[in-house]
């Protein structure tokens, strides 16, 4: 209590100060405090002493302690669980790192940009950035970038079922290990050997996975930490499981559970070793059971975060005065296009900004682009005007339509690891997405946001009532869900999803005229397949054309910007002379 009322003062005279004096000495004490004032959790408090830390470096011309302010604010944002915020920031910390032409805070920022991906589920883009930072590191860095890039890299792996790769991985960061000298560096390790453990697990390696849930008991227990001692629990406990000792196994994992109630990572880990240690000895009603269990404590986290987050939007954002002195000008511009423009919109409208964003992330899991939802609403939108609607009553239709998959937020990415049956149940509860998607929209509390909460409700109802989640049937369905559910599964059809292969335009129509008055409505399934064909016609790129409007989305332009700079490296690393 003591230290945080020393660093709110602190902040609170730093703040009063004016002009460009002792610049360095208040880029040094802001970094301080933002730094304190996240790992002790008082988030606004971080975020607010890195908007100042921001301007200062702006207008002293500290790219450096620009680089900080960019990457302070990146980790709260992730850590609040606003991924797309956190990229954005990440990524004008990684245009200054270039600028700086600092390879080790390149490092850093790759690492915290990969940190970002994997804890959104998108562990490929994850994968893109941890491998530059091992491939850019240097033996006389200062920090343990590289080893911290491989041992993230080896999570991306592990979520991928790339086990060999995730090994690799591992043996690089294992080859980089030196004596832990403080309690963060302990809890580290503990993190590292817990990875590992899984990793072997997977490989069926039991061997290595018992040599590092050892290591990982060394470690956690002598980090005092609650944290990293369920860690050592859970990992000793999935070894005993594999190597015969079922009963105390599974005993030590259920008062691993017990003991992480109040501990959300930890709940998380104890959860998913449950589910894959009773479906690996056989028993799927107690793994379904858990699973549930599981599902349910992501949903409640990620709600909680959203609602947060939609609280913090109707304030006035932190960070609306930081860019008032733009004496970086170059830089400045190209970073305003990346940051979120919510100062400037009024409340509702950044809302739903913010919505999309999180939609178009849920998005990407299952289509690369991140353009599902955006090209789902410009569908929708031509398909309400080629019935009659008013050109305002489509663009309405269009917004919210983008949010229809929105409930896909609330339900874990990928839990489990080779089993088929548990595969189907985890795509049973994908179908809850609608029912979590209406609970998140109606909640929201902006009107415009109704008809959202109707389509994410109703888009996978059919005509003849076979539908879910209410089986609804005919013109109880609501017309927005009924021209959504026609755009959204041409969309998945033409796209190809994870389960499925790509179709072409015209093998999709066909699929969708043959379920004219089963799945569709039948008189706006022969206006769809005219519209569509009429569309096919006229443009070469369908795809491009529909999804345009996702290329204004902030999120996106951060994701892609972030993948020209990674080819740009391994350009320059392929002609060193130019
Ligand atoms: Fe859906
Ligand atoms: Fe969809």
């Amino acid at each position: 209590v003591q230290s945080k009322e020393f660093f709110v003062a602190a902040l609170q005279a730093l703040r009063k100060i004016r002009g460009g004096g002792n610049a360095s000495l208040r880029i040094h004490c802001l970094h301080a405090c933002s730094v304190f004032f996240f790992q002790h959790g008082h988030t606004d408090a971080a975020l607010d002493s890195a908007g100042l830390l921001e301007h200062i470096a702006l207008q002293s011309r500290s790219l450096q302690a620009l680089r900080q302010a960019y990457s302070v604010k990146g980790v709260v944002h992730a850590d609040l669980g606003n991924i797309p915020e956190a990229l954005a920031q990440h990524t004008c910390a990684l245009e200054v790192a270039r600028k700086m032409g600092d390879a080790e805070s390149e490092g850093v920022v790759l690492n915290n940009l990969g940190i970002a991906f994997n804890y959104a589920g998108l562990h490929r883009e994850a994968a893109a950035c941890l491998q530059k930072v091992a491939a850019i590191a240097r033996p006389e860095w200062k920090l343990p970038v590289e080893r911290k890039a491989l041992s993230n890299l080896a999570q991306s792996y592990l979520a991928l079922e790339q086990f060999s790769r995730a090994r690799e991985a591992m043996q690089r960061c294992l080859a980089l290990r030196s004596p832990p000298a403080d309690a963060s560096a302990r809890m580290d390790q503990t993190i590292c050997e817990f990875t590992f453990t899984q990793v072997a697990l997977e490989m069926g390696d039991n061997e290595l996975a018992r040599k590092h849930a050892s290591q990982c008991a060394a470690h956690g227990y002598a980090a005092n930490s609650i944290r990293c001692k369920i860690m050592a629990d859970i990992a000793l406990a999935r070894c005993d499981v594999r190597e015969g000792s079922v009963r105390n196994g599974l005993a030590a994992l259920q008062q691993a559970l017990d003991e992480s109630r109040d501990l959300d990572s930890s709940h998380f880990d104890a959860l998913v070793a449950l589910v894959k240690a009773y479906d690996e000895v056989d028993q799927p009603e107690p793994a379904l059971k858990h699973m549930k269990l599981l599902v349910a404590h992501v949903h409640k986290n990620r709600t909680g975060n959203i609602r947060t987050l939609l609280a913090m939007v109707g304030e006035s954002p932190t960070d609306s005065d930081t860019g008032s002195e733009p004496t970086l000008h170059v830089l400045e511009h190209r970073l305003t296009g990346l940051r979120a423009k919510v100062a400037q919109r009024e409340a509702a409208n950044s809302r739903i900004e913010m919505l999309e964003r999180l939609a178009a992330m849920a998005d990407l899991r299952e289509d690369s682009s991140g353009e599902h939802g955006y090209r789902v609403g410009s569908l929708s939108a031509l398909l309400a005007l080629s019935l009659g609607w008013t050109a305002e009553a489509a663009a309405d239709l269009e917004q919210a339509a983008r949010l229809h998959d929105f409930g896909k937020i609330g339900i874990p990415e990928h839990i489990l690891g080779s089993s088929h049956s548990l595969k189907n149940v985890e795509r049973e509860f994908m179908r809850m997405h609608t029912l979590i998607g209406a609970e998140l929209l109606a909640k929201s509390e902006v009107p415009q946001l109704k008809m959202a909460a109707e389509i994410a409700h109703h888009h996978h109802e059919w005509w003849n009532g076979n539908g879910y989640p209410h089986r609804l049937s005919g013109a109880r369905i609501p017309i927005h869900a009924r021209i959504v559910a026609l755009a959204d599964v041409f969309d998945a059809l033409t796209h190809g999803r994870p389960f499925a292969e790509l179709w072409s335009v015209e093998h999709a129509l066909q699929e969708i005229r043959d379920c004219r008055g089963t799945q569709f409505d039948p008189e706006l399934t022969d206006r769809f397949v005219e519209l569509v064909e009429r569309l096919d016609a006229e443009h070469e790129d369908l795809d491009a054309f529909l999804g345009k409007a996702g290329l204004k989305s902030p999120f996106l332009q951060a994701r892609n910007r972030v993948r020209e700079l990674l080819e740009e490296a391994s350009e320059r690393e392929l002609h060193p002379l130019h």
